[in-house]
């Protein structure tokens, strides 16, 4: 549904978006995941036409976002990160407004309003000036705007940036529920979001991707070199387990008594058994073992740590 081809954005001489390559497939609900300044805003200007690029392509539905931009916009919406409302206006006079840009009349026009006030937690502030709502709730005007013309596809830039925890809650399930008929891409510095509401995840760092698929993919990503979590009741023989086949490095520490002891291994599940035989034989005390569980988390930092150390 959205095809990203080697897009490039230059800003005078400073590159912010390099060689950008992904695509996002009819239904999908992805996460555009990166640290601050790491080119997520750029991409998704350029996608939803307010930006171009200085090289490279992009298609949403099959049409160019540079040459066939009416077409695009009539498929997208897009909820930018700060979000140009007329503050002097009323929500639903801006909505009227804005429905009207959007090529919708009459009656169509009122149900889709009606619609998004109620899908975006905004019919008891209906009438209230746009100037005078809290940050969470022009986010949500800004996401009702986007949802006006029932587009397939949603570009959302950090819509959860600035809102309470409850309102993130809320807007979080908005968006999985959104997911069951847009295609949705989603701009966030927050793993967990992606977690939440994603099924797969593109990571940017520094301009370029870094790492993009299936969550289960980049967690499987991350643990790469992962390995096993033990604990044991009084002391252990650790040359013991140095010597385990399969084990590559091992750190140990005590505290009150209890050794905490984590192997490297590149084949976790076949080095489980061999440490419970182990420690059957040697009369370890065993209190706990378990394969350590990657997160995406550890993926992107593994991402972004690497390079700025
Ligand atoms: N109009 C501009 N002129 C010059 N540099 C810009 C401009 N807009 C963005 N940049 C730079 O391009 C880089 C990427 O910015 P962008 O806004 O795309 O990042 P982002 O991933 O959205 O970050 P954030 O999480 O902070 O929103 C940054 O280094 C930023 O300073
Ligand atoms: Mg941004």
């Amino acid at each position: 549904m959205i095809h990203v081809s080697r897009l490039t954005k230059f800003y005078g001489d400073y590159p912010a978006v390099q060689d950008v390559t992904f695509d996002v497939g009819a239904g999908q609900v992805v996460g555009f995941l990166g640290p601050n300044g790491a080119g997520k805003s750029t991409t998704m200007r350029i996608l939803a036409g307010y930006l171009t690029a200085t090289s490279g392509s992009a298609t949403i539905a099959g049409h160019d976002v540079v040459w066939d931009s009416l077409e695009v916009r009539r498929r997208i919406g897009y909820m930018p990160e700060s979000c140009p409302l007329y503050h002097e206006m009323r929500i639903t006079e801006y909505l009227h407004f804005r429905a009207g840009i959007k090529g919708l009349y009459g009656a169509k026009r009122r149900q889709r309003i009606d619609y998004v006030l109620k899908r975006c937690w905004l019919e008891d502030v209906r009438r209230q000036i746009i100037g005078t709502l809290s940050k969470g709730y022009r986010q949500r005007v800004g996401l009702a705007d986007a949802l006006l013309a029932a587009p397939p596809v949603l570009i959302l830039d950090e819509p959860t940036a600035g809102l309470d925890p409850t309102q993130i809650r809320s807007t979080r399930e908005l968006i999985r529920e959104l997911g069951r008929e847009h295609t949705i891409l989603l701009s966030t510095h927050i793993l967990s979001e992606v977690e939440m509401t994603c099924d797969h995840a593109i990571i940017i760092h520094r301009g370029r991707v870094a790492a993009q698929g299936t969550l289960s993919e980049l967690k499987d990503r991350a643990s790469a070199g992962a390995g096993l979590v033990a604990a044991f009741d009084g002391q252990i023989d650790d040359t013991a387990l140095a010597s385990l086949e399969g084990v590559t490095a091992v750190q140990k520490e005590s505290v009150d008594g209890i050794v905490r002891v984590r192997l490297k291994s590149d084949d976790v599940a076949s080095l489980t058994p061999r440490l419970c035989n182990l420690a059957a034989a040697k009369g370890w005390k065993v209190r706990e073992i378990r394969p350590e569980r990657p997160t995406l988390e550890d993926l992107f930092v593994q991402i972004t740590g690497r390079e700025n150390a």
